[in-house]
């Protein structure tokens, strides 16, 4: 069942608007988790390339020949098992969310959890980790859509070479977090609303620039950040292990997206840049309402629309998580140069919801190499070859 599209039409339009309209985030419901198949129509060009010269793109060339030596196995170098203690993680990730406390006391004022004591909290983390990696399992089949369709579209030889393995890389980012909700948590979420709609407002576009700056920039920037900062707050040695190598991958996959948009924004006249400004600020507004975890309340009993209210009136000094979400997505667009593009619309945008101090933090384009310790480890005879 594909989003309504009277809905999903205003909703864009609730993107330009207010972007706490309660109304219009509310408009955006889960899809029917009985359905196996939704279906997206785009009209796009497939390219050939004549020319064949490897290397014309040195960065390109580069990051793919680091993309070579780079692979690993999901099934052979995690160690599946590992036992996964649940509660344990929930513990460990709750500690760190400060802001969860006056959610909880502000939801508990508002009479929306009567009846409720550990148990029920316990209940809430542990939904909250099958919905977390539920999601980050669909962004994950997103991008391995998103970069088919960038080895068709995008003209440039060392691109679409490069683009051929991150779909392998993809694959197996689908497959180890399919895996890992199976075997060890206890549950599964149909994808949430405001993603699938972020997907298809991406997989929609003919541009191939388009579909970098939605998947390469926006998503995966965002999802590298959200992955760090599960990686650094939880113990659990398989999630910890499986994260840090999708990361090696997702860092060479964000570093793509910048290195080639520079070169295809440097030809740009500021309405068209001007057109990219807005798309990446709607792209990260939807990502912001993605993490009001609807599905996660209405699966708890609790009253959804209260809670969406309750968590966008959360103070600015606890909102550190939903904004490290940006940083990478803020600096890898000022390397772009869209934040000053045209009268500096994004950098006003960033600057409204509170963003703006990442854009002198490292940028992808650079800091890949660093994170990608797979090539590394390989060397060093730690890792099977
Ligand atoms: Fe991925
Ligand atoms: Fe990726």
């Amino acid at each position: 069942m594909p989003l309504d599209p009277d809905t999903y039409l205003t909703d864009r339009e609730r993107l330009r608007g207010d972007v706490n309209d309660v109304d219009a985030i509310m408009s955006l419901t889960n899809r029917d988790s009985a359905a196996e198949y939704s279906l997206v129509s785009s009209n796009f060009d497939s390219l050939f390339t004549w020319n064949y010269s490897k290397g014309t793109r040195p960065a390109l060339n580069k990051l793919y020949e680091k993309a070579k030596t780079s692979q690993w196995n999901g099934e052979k170098d995690l160690d599946w098992s590992i036992d996964v203690d649940v509660e344990k993680v929930v513990r460990e990730l709750s500690v760190a969310a400060p802001g969860d406390a006056w959610i909880r006391q502000e939801a508990e004022d508002a009479g929306l959890l009567k009846g409720w004591g550990d148990k029920e909290w316990l209940q809430l983390g542990i939904e909250a980790q099958n919905w977390r990696l539920s999601q980050f399992m669909h962004g994950e089949q997103g991008a391995l859509i998103c970069t088919a369709r960038i080895t068709e579209t995008v003209p440039w030889y060392d691109a679409k070479l490069f683009a051929a393995t991150q779909v392998v890389d993809e694959a197996r980012h689908v497959e180890v977090f399919a895996k890992y909700l199976e075997t060890k948590l206890t549950g599964y979420y149909p994808i949430n609303a405001h993603l699938e709609a972020l997907l298809n407002d991406i997989i929609r576009d003919s541009r191939w620039d388009m579909t970098y700056l939605g998947m390469q920039v926006m998503v995966e920037g965002l999802a590298l950040a959200a992955f760090g900062f599960l990686h650094m707050l939880t113990n659990e040695p398989l999630l910890k292990s499986l994260l840090r190598y999708v990361m090696a991958d997702e860092a060479r996959h964000v570093a793509f997206g910048v290195l080639s948009l520079k070169e295809a924004y440097e030809g740009m006249t500021s309405a068209e840049l001007q057109e990219r400004q807005e798309f990446a600020f709607e792209a990260g507004i939807r990502m912001r309402d993605r993490f009001l975890m609807q599905e996660v309340w209405e699966r708890m009993g609790v009253d959804v629309r209260k809670m969406v209210e309750i968590q966008l009136r959360l103070p600015n000094e606890f909102k550190d998580f939903q904004r490290l979400l940006f940083s990478k997505i803020v600096p890898n667009c000022k390397k772009l140069g869209l934040l000053d593009a045209g009268d500096g619309w994004l950098r006003q945008k960033w600057t409204e919801i509170g963003v703006i101090q990442f854009e002198d933090w490292a940028n992808t384009g650079d800091e890949y190499l660093e994170l990608d310790h797979v090539a590394t480890d390989r060397e060093a005879g730690a890792l099977a070859s």
